[in-house]
């Protein structure tokens, strides 16, 4: 059902370019391997936008490493393993522990400015963490500060060529070996680019689902590219609803980061009662499925589309110094943080599974890594712990650039064609194909799912995709294909999951069932839905 390619194209007619690493994608996983990377070999980064527009730019809260001398490379293992509810890979999580605070050391040295307090890191808390261990930067705009200073080094490196609005179409295999990729460039016509190595750094799914915090960039691309050349997809079902993003009339699903109520925020149905006491003890700051699922039940108790967030009782100045982002956008649309409660709902966040890999970053396919959102590396099992994305895409970017830095040379791929036949481009807007895919997406495979929607959102889904045979050519025809791939990818595994754990909630499986249930749900072109257990890994 799923093509190999999702283009035609003749390698032989096509322009070529060769480079030693290529770099799909522009947040904090590309952007970091990429300069990594540049310091032993030349790298070609391809981003189909510009490097300021990546899920990273928008990242608040911060990111999650033992800095301090009250905390432990143990307590944050711990802490990541309950949010990952029996699901994380132990090994990749003591990589990731262990291995963060000298990223962290890295990213400060390539430039990103942390805040500080009383000449130490100013650090936060976030739901499900132990300790305050969340380094952020100008109160409320860690991504933002992250993102300048690495582009700026992207941009001045002579060892790096970037093209930027330039649309990575699929993946070039041979033998299970990826050598390159054929691309699109902004006036429509193709390239073939090759290296000894590609590294998808192509970010999640958020725009899988009507209410996202994501930009309109998270389509799945490489999540469905490496669908198409086989590699092995894992743990799609377990998406990551944000418990508070902003939900008011014009405004977009803007996120109100974690750490507002980390400092404080308290969560008010609409009758102004406080309700996270009826829930969990941590109350604000248990996990995020467990805070996400608590709204959506005070909503449906009062018939409401929103609850409050209300952090007014700490000092203006402490709100408009911590969160002047999500100060002055609130005040864009008349609500002061610092007087107001502010309405909020869940909304699709992060996309805890991806492209299969080891602890290397290398995936079933060789020659190919997955790093960052796209990836699935263990760490982060049926739930993230908030803030350790950020820090996951640094450790294993690190750890690909070492595993890739002696990568011996390939053979030259001369003849290769993809010659489909496909029928003419389908009729109707491909904006709205998308707004009812994720419609779709909402009603089935949101915060509570059971199999009779499951079904009936799979039979929907599955209407669209002869479409994947047709001549696609522009932007939103191949990001709707995309997200239709990683759509039904999602559906099915959420299907296969018959209990409920971390993020993945069954109606008609209430219960967590550890006895039939501790495995990965797996996914491949080749094979369809399949499964790993804990051990295998
Ligand atoms: C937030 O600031 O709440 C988001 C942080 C994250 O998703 O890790």
């Amino acid at each position: 059902m799923i093509p190999r390619y999702i283009v035609d194209f003749d390698l032989a007619k096509l322009p070529r370019v060769e480079t030693d690493v290529i770099v799909i994608g522009a947040g904090i996983a590309g952007l970091f391997t990429a300069i990594k990377s540049s310091e032993h070999q030349h790298v070609l980064m391809i981003t189909k936008k510009s490097l300021f527009e990546s899920n990273t730019r928008y990242a608040q809260g911060g990111i999650a490493a033992v800095t301090s001398d009250q905390d432990s490379p143990e307590f944050h293992m711990q802490d990541t393993l309950n949010a990952g509810a029996g699901l994380c890979d132990s090994e990749a999580v003591k990589v990731l522990v262990h291995e963060g605070p000298h990223g962290v050391q890295e990213l400060i040295r390539l430039g990103t400015h942390f805040d500080e307090e009383g000449g130490q890191y100013a650090l936060t808390q976030e739901g499900a963490h132990s300790q305050r261990r969340i380094l952020h930067a100008n109160g409320d705009a860690t991504g933002y500060e992250i993102v300048r200073a690495l582009a700026e080094k992207v941009r001045t490196n002579p060892s790096i060529t970037l093209w930027e609005d330039h649309f990575v179409l699929d993946l070039l295999t041979v033998d299970g070996e990826c050598r390159g990729a054929v691309v699109q460039k902004p006036d429509g016509s193709r390239v073939a680019v090759f290296g000894k190595a590609t590294v998808l750094c192509t970010g999640g799914t958020g725009q899988l689902y009507r209410y996202t915090t994501n930009p309109e960039v998270a389509t799945g691309d490489g999540i469905a590219m490496a669908c198409r050349a086989g590699a092995v997809i894992r743990d799609m079902e377990f998406i990551q609803f944000h418990p508070t993003s902003l939900c008011y009339p014009g405004a977009p699903r803007f996120l109100i980061s974690e750490a507002v109520r980390g400092e404080g925020a308290v969560l008010r149905n609409i009758r102004g009662e406080r309700f996270m006491d009826k829930y969990h003890p941590q109350l604000e700051l248990a996990p995020r499925d467990v805070v996400a699922r608590a709204i959506v039940n005070e909503m449906e108790g009062t018939k409401s589309t929103y609850v409050y967030l209300d952090i007014t009782h700490q000092s203006p100045e402490l709100v408009q110094h911590r969160f002047p982002t999500i100060y002055e956008f609130c005040l864009n649309y008349g609500l002061d943080l610092t007087t107001d409660w502010i309405p909020v709902a869940p909304a699709a966040h992060y996309m805890m599974g991806g492209v299969r890999t080891d602890l290397h970053g290398e995936t079933n396919i060789k020659r190919l890594f997955a790093c960052g959102e796209a990836s699935s590396t263990g760490v982060h099992g049926a739930n993230r712990l908030a803030s350790n994305s950020l820090l996951e895409a640094i450790v294993f970017g690190s750890r690909i650039v070492e595993a890739i830095k002696d990568i011996a040379a390939c053979e030259p791929l001369i003849d290769m064609a993809s010659d489909h036949n496909r029928h003419s481009a389908p009729a109707g807007a491909v904006i709205e194909r998308r707004l009812k895919l994720q419609k779709v997406m909402v009603r089935c495979a949101g915060l509570h799912r059971d199999r009779s929607g499951l079904q009936k959102g799979l039979d929907e889904l599955k209407r669209q995709l002869p479409l994947l045979n047709t001549c696609l050519s522009t932007r939103e025809e191949l990001e709707f294909a995309n997200l239709l791939t990683c759509a039904v990818v999602t559906v099915e595994s959420a299907m296969a999951r018959e209990e409920s754990r971390g993020a993945h909630c069954r109606e008609d499986y209430p219960q967590r069932d550890d006895l039939e249930w501790r495995k990965h749900t797996l996914w491949d072109r080749h094979h369809g839905l399949g499964e790993e257990r804990l051990s295998d890994v």
